[in-house]
């Protein structure tokens, strides 16, 4: 199993370089922004919470994102391996999901961090934000709580795989397809097929 944390602050394009890579790989795809938008679709009681954490570019509880991992963990025996997108976002939820790892007797391969500068971030978000019906996308100062959260609890994420020395750089500006090489030419050189 080969697992890929796909690091990176709002708007750096975790969710379109998942879907390339899910797509070359083989990997399945948790993203835990989706999962809480697809509970807040079925109007569920932990979407309806969640919802007022996202709404003001807050992060939503550990706990209910933990949860909602360790069961798509379970779900999920048979995949070639994780693509985390989103996840983790605090220190707390690298812990869990370590833990969550080792009980499946894998572990992170390795962290891809995406540098785009803060101007960049906000413009690309408040593009998205005229078509994507994001409440989170449509106002500059939710836009901006999202980056403090980054800033505040998130980047901690970076600081704790460096420990392991899993974490890459990668520049996350420019066109999409050159982002892509950079990630896989990353993932492979760590990724070769075990040879005899
Ligand atoms: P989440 O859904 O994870 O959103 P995010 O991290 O804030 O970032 P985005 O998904 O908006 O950006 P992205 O990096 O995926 O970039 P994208 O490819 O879309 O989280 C939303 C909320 O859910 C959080 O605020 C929090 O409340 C909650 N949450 C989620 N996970 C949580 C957790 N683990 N713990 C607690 N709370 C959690 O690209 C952005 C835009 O840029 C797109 O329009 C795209 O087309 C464009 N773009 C992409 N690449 C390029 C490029 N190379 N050049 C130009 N434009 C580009
Ligand atoms: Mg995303």
């Amino acid at each position: 199993m080969f697992n890929i944390i796909l690091f990176g602050p709002p708007g750096s394009g975790k969710g379109t370089q998942s879907e390339k890579l899910i797509e070359k790989y083989g990997l399945k795809h948790l993203s835990t922004g989706d999962l809480l938008r697809s509970e807040i679709a079925s109007k569920t009681p932990l979407g309806l919470e969640a919802k007022n954490f996202m709404d003001k570019g807050q992060l939503v509880p550990d706990e209910v994102v933990i949860g909602m991992i360790s069961s798509a963990l379970d779900t999920n025996p048979h995949v070639p391996g994780f693509l985390f997108d989103g996840f983790p976002r605090t220190e707390a939820q690298s812990e869990a999901l370590d833990k969550l790892l080792k009980l499946k007797k894998t572990e992170i391969g390795v962290v891809l961090a995406l540098i785009v500068t803060e101007d960049e971030l906000i413009k690309r978000l408040l593009n998205r934000g005229l078509t994507s019906g994001r409440p989170d996308d449509n106002n500059e100062e939710v836009i901006r709580a999202r980056i403090v959260e980054y800033h505040q609890k998130t980047s901690a994420v970076a600081e704790y795989y460096k420990q392991f020395d899993k974490v890459v750089y990668v520049k996350g500006e420019g066109t999409v397809d050159e982002i892509f090489e950079l990630l896989t030419s990353e993932i492979d050189q760590r990724n070769q097929p075990v040879t005899q």
